[in-house]
């Protein structure tokens, strides 16, 4: 486990790229769109800018000098209603399929709310798909409870 950087970026728009995809393929209504060339160009694009800005804290998880998968948050800043203001976002986890399963997704989770907890953050918080089975067990099985529900209607 270590820092990204900016020569991991082309394999982890790849991993991203496979979430993506996985998403649409679960809930093509919400998700999808975009083509793989040009949602892999922007992500590079804006990951680069955030590897440098230190305000994000992103994470690969490296095998024989391939990146199984990344890890992707940062410190956010909420509304005053709110009794927690800053609170450690967590914005992308990700494994390539080739190495789920084996612990690494829960290896980058520990790894990411380390950092927060060394950040002073007391609390993390995430956005995930109700139908994403994988990824609310990974949660689930972390500690996470649900707090809100983002609900949505057709109209
Ligand atoms: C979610 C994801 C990151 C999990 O990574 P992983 O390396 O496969 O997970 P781990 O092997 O570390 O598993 C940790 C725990 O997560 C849960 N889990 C993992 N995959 C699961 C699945 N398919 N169904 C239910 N629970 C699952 C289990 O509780 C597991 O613990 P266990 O092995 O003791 O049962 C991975 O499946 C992934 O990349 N999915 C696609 C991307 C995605 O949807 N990311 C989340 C966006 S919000």
């Amino acid at each position: 486990m270590r820092r990204a950087e900016l020569a991991d970026l082309e394999a982890m728009s790849e991993i991203w790229w496979q979430l993506l995809a996985e998403h649409e393929h679960r809930d093509g209504d919400y998700w999808g769109t975009i083509v793989e060339a040009e949602a892999r160009a922007s992500f590079v694009k804006s990951r680069a800018q955030w590897l440098s800005d230190g305000k994000h804290v992103m994470l690969v998880a490296v095998a024989g000098g391939r990146v199984m998968g990344f890890i992707h948050g940062l410190a956010k800043e909420r509304h005053a209603i709110y009794r927690l203001r800053v609170v450690g976002y967590v914005n992308d986890v990700v494994v390539h399929r080739d190495f789920r399963g084996r612990g690494v997704g829960r290896t980058l989770l520990a790894a990411l709310t380390a950092e927060f907890k060394k950040a002073g953050l007391t609390h993390a918080e995430l956005m995930v798909d109700e139908l994403n089975a994988g990824a609310r067990g990974l949660y689930n099985s972390d500690g996470f409870q649900p707090r809100q529900l983002h609900l949505i209607k057709k109209l």
